[in-house]
């Protein structure tokens, strides 16, 4: 059932167009860039009537219009929807509707359902939903008064505390759960961090490709973003120190490099700590897929090797439970708690306690941990069968980088192949991938698609995708 509030709420009265063509008008658009789709249920007249306060016998001219030209269909009792399986003329794909500002300058898709090879996903369909709901269930039927009340900004203590205890375990953090901040995501993290640690002018580092957002967040903060090179060691530190040694921090992804999803090695983990020791700079650690690696045993953290305070960790749920949980996690040095403890007071509204609640439980009770590792089987599975569907069409047109961990393929594209043309171009058929060149500040980025394996279940299905990428070619 769609609310009438989809539709703009008011007509013009005193507009030349009469009040029926403009009600017409609304839906025919709504209806053609997406926001009504197939099969959803449009307001009766009476009821839109009321609400955008014009006579009934207006609406239902605009609805006897739209019916006559197949855009509706009435259905009795059940109401009017719009007609099933239409195929609205220059309809613009909700997917490739652009995410609200702060993901940077690419588009990243809002489709309800994940497009083939759509990045930043968990495997959706492998989500355990009763148990949660089970869980959610049990929550709610025991909540008690305090947790009606506000929130603690910070974070819910037993989520700060099975969460520091998690990261020992899996990923050699040695934190108390004052250090850990739960937040709403990473944009959410890095506000906090680049407001309680930086000033604007500040210099950071940045891989190089890298993540868009970051520098992004960096640039509305007023910060100087300094691309640094990555070569297949992770960061070269020695181009950083080249190109600006006084920065006041570095953001990297030390476990699976975002986008090449390569590690940063032993030496380069080393160097960059000293750097940051030299300097007094922070290093930003971003964590957001560590536990996905499919060759030996993830990696430690960074943090883990941290030995002067100068690692704040960015770590999120979106990954390894779903992004719609909009849960994150930052941990800080320990002198630096209090001051996070303040701003959080400060400037967050603190996360839902319920969910925070189920999420504990979650953990608590080893869902978490189990869930974890039949993920990182079934994505062995996927990557490998992905990246054999995709070869058998594209052979030589393609090369998929060989990878020890993350969620995602990066693709080579032959030299003829510019990278962000074939991206759009997929996005426009219903297909997704990210230009690799997209994610760099360097004129001569080289051309390659990010593609998402985690929702392509079979080898079978990456093959019938790839006869539709190579269409596009
Ligand atoms: C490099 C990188 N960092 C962080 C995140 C996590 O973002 P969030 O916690 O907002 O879901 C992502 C998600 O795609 C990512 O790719």
């Amino acid at each position: 059932m769609i609310a009438p509030h989809s539709i703009p709420p008011t007509v013009a009265q005193s507009s030349d167009t009469p009040l029926y063509r403009q009600v017409y008008e609304r839906f025919r658009s709504a209806i053609a860039e997406g926001t009504l789709k197939p099969g959803d249920r449009i307001p009766s007249a009476r009821a839109l009537a009321k609400e955008i306060g014009v006579a009934r016998g207006t609406i239902e001219v605009a609805y006897s219009i739209l019916a006559a030209e197949g855009y509706i269909q009435a259905r009795g009792q059940a109401g009017t929807v719009v007609t099933p399986n239409l195929q609205a003329p220059g309809r613009a794909t909700r997917a490739s509707a652009p995410r609200p500002a702060g993901k940077a300058d690419i588009e990243w898709p809002r489709s309800d359902a994940p497009m083939p090879f759509q990045m930043g996903l968990p495997a959706l369909d492998a989500f355990p939903r009763k148990l949660w709901a089970r869980l959610g269930a049990r929550h709610l039927r025991g909540t008690h008064a305090s947790e009606l009340a506000y929130p603690d900004p910070s974070g819910l203590l037993s989520l700060r505390t099975a969460t520091a205890a998690y990261l020992q375990v899996a990923r050699g953090i040695q934190c108390t759960p004052s250090q850990v901040f739960i937040t709403s995501g990473y944009n959410n993290t890095m506000q906090l961090i680049l407001q309680a640690l930086f000033k604007p002018g500040d210099s950071v580092w940045v891989e190089d490709p890298g993540y868009p957002p970051t520098r992004a967040l960096l640039a509305q903060a007023g910060m100087q973003s300094v691309p640094v090179a990555v070569d297949g060691e992770g960061l070269v530190v020695d181009a950083g120190v080249a190109a600006e040694p006084r920065a006041r921090g570095a953001v990297v992804t030390p476990a699976h490099q975002s986008p090449l999803c390569l590690s940063l090695s032993l030496p380069r983990r080393q160097a960059l700590l000293d750097w940051a020791e030299r300097n007094s700079a922070w290093i930003v650690e971003d964590d957001y897929d560590g536990e996905y690696r499919y060759v030996g045993r993830p990696l430690p953290a960074l943090k883990s090797l941290d030995r002067q305070g100068r690692v704040l960790y960015c770590g999120t749920f979106s990954k390894v439970l779903f992004p719609g949980l909009r849960l994150a996690y930052l941990v800080v040095p320990e002198e630096q708690a209090p001051r996070f403890e303040r701003l959080c007071l400060l400037l967050a509204g603190g996360s839902p306690a319920l969910t925070q609640g189920i999420l504990a439980s979650f953990i608590n009770e080893g869902h978490f941990g189990r869930h974890i590792q039949r993920m990182r089987r079934l994505y062995s599975e996927r990557r490998h069968a992905t990246a054999a569907g995709l070869s058998a069409v594209l052979g030589t047109r393609l090369h998929i980088d060989p990878q020890p961990g993350g969620m995602h393929l990066v693709a080579r594209l032959d030299g003829h192949q510019t990278d962000r043309a074939l991206a759009a171009r997929m996005v426009e058929n219903g297909l997704y991938a990210h230009a690799l060149s997209h994610w760099s500040a360097a004129p001569d980025a080289r051309s390659g698609l990010l593609m998402s394996f985690t929702n392509i279940a079979s080898a079978e299905q990456a093959e019938q995708l790839a006869g539709r990428i190579l269409q596009l070619m």
